[in-house]
């Protein structure tokens, strides 16, 4: 193979090089370098050449998310996440895995970020450029989209072999991960141990949701959320006090109702309010104008929120009916299905003969009663069911009996702990489509039906 050096060539070629090495940040050799590879058709030089991030391109302090794409088939998906970001003003600076690179080019992701990725942590132009440190720390939020397996795995131990685990180990950023995989390989007992580990370090997640798989006839809980939904979820980790409900009315009910049998007594369940409180308070949190109309619960009235206390099903009618109109109604509180027929005004004392016997008549239904509505029906109804047996089947059922557009359904059998419990297993039923949440905390379950509706919001915008 022909050897050749710089200083043989002639001046004019030399000073040519040497102007254009400076424009591009390299050395002479690092740009006969990438000019030969270029030349000879090699790709890696052709989107070095292009995609070699170049100084000052981005002001060091400019607001912006850093999104590592790891390589997965829903790598597509990020193409449009960019999108979404920066339709909303926000300003997206690109790290590719080397596997990611096999499912989208750079020159697509540079098109679309209005600045070229950042591949290989070895890549001296962009060490020059900004370096794995100044991509760690700069960023205002770090959204890694796909989250694979291994890219997780890494995270959770600590590696750093290459530029995406460098920058994840090296930042001090809050990290959102959109995790997708095959469902066996999500429940596969090393990741849920390393999701365990990563959450326990405060880092976010979004999803994975339910549903069909890449691979054909596969379905499970494995496919990255929708862009939407991480935007969502990246807004409200960006400025979680004002935000993706900025300007949304919002009315949720929470807690049992209490229906008196006499002035002491009553009918009532075991319905913490805890979740529904959760529910207002997050969508507070997120700019949401928040009425909460609760029964009697023993947690604090959450922040932010315009709460009206209620004892009976009836009472919580009127409640919710004087708190419309309303963008979106959330109707997590446990309403009794009975109350008794006779409210008596004596406390009834006992005979030492027969027992009284309580005859009930139904309750009003709040969520059937506002969903059916013909005018002022808020844009968004949700339910919740509370099942024991089949639920996603009973809560389809419910979902077109009470005219809703979404229930969250969960098993309150005794054995899950969920009635009072701190934690939460949601199905969420839609005309279209059925989701399985993991288990969650129910301030995460309310984050991220939160997140849910400011996407659905915006879709429908
Ligand atoms: O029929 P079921 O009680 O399972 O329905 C649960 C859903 O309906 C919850 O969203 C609950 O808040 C709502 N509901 C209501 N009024 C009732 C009964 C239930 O708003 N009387």
């Amino acid at each position: 193979m022909a050897s050749l050096t710089v200083r043989q060539l002639d001046e004019k070629l030399k000073k040519r090089l040497r102007l254009r090495a400076a424009k591009n940040g390299r050395s002479v050799e690092d740009e006969v370098r990438t000019i030969l590879r270029s030349a000879a058709g090699d790709e890696a030089a052709f989107a070095e050449v292009s995609a070699a991030p170049k100084p000052g391109r981005k002001p060091a302090d400019a607001p912006h998310i850093l999104l590592i794409i790891g390589g997965g088939i829903a790598a597509y998906k990020s193409l449009d996440l960019i999108r979404r970001l920066r339709e909303r003003g926000i300003a997206v600076r690109v790290v590719m895995t080397a596997a990611a690179q096999k499912f989208i080019t750079p020159l697509s992701v540079g098109a679309l970020a209005g600045e070229h990725p950042y591949l290989d942590l070895f890549d001296a132009h962009s060490e020059f450029d900004v370096g794995h440190i100044r991509l760690a720390r700069e960023p205002a939020l770090i959204v890694v989209a796909p989250a694979t397996a291994d890219l997780m795995a890494k995270m959770a131990h600590g590696l750093a072999d290459d530029l995406a685990s460098a920058v994840l180990l090296a930042t001090d950023k809050t990290i959102l991960l959109a995790p997708a995989m095959n469902p066996l390989m999500w429940n596969n007992g090393a990741t849920r141990r390393n999701i365990a580990l990563l959450k326990a370090e405060d880092v976010e997640l979004v999803g994975p949701n339910r549903g069909e798989m890449s691979e054909s006839g596969e379905a499970g809980v494995g496919r990255m959320a929708e862009p939407l939904e991480i935007v969502a979820a990246a807004q409200r980790l960006l400025a979680p006090d004002s935000g993706v409900l900025a300007g949304v009315r919002m009315l949720v009910t929470s807690g049992p109702t209490h229906e008196p049998i006499d002035p002491v007594r009553y009918i009532a369940n075991r319905s913490s309010g805890k979740q529904g409180h959760a529910i207002a308070e997050a969508a507070a949190r997120a700019g949401a104008d928040v009425t909460l109309v609760s029964g009697p619960v023993n947690v604090p009235d959450p922040r932010g929120v315009n709460v009206v206390k209620v004892e009976s099903a009836r009472e919580m009618l009127a409640a919710v009916e004087a708190a419309l109109p309303a963008d979106v109604a959330v109707f997590a509180a446990a309403v009794a299905d009975w109350r008794t027929a006779a409210n008596s005004r004596e406390k009834i004392k006992k005979t030492g003969k027969q027992s009284p016997e309580l005859a009930l008549v139904e309750n009003p239904d709040i969520l059937s009663t506002i969903a059916h509505r013909k005018a002022g029906r808020p844009k968004l109804v949700i339910g919740f069911a509370a099942e024991t047996q089949h639920v996603v089947e009973h809560a389809k059922q419910k979902l077109i009996r009470k005219a809703c557009d979404w229930i969250l359904a969960n098993d309150v059998s005794p054995e899950t702990g969920i009635m009072g419990g701190d934690s939460n297993t949601i199905h969420l039923v839609t005309a279209k489509s059925v989701e399985d949440w993991p288990p969650q905390s129910k301030t995460e379950v309310a984050a991220a039906l939160v997140a849910r509706i400011a996407a659905a919001l915006s879709e429908r915008t």
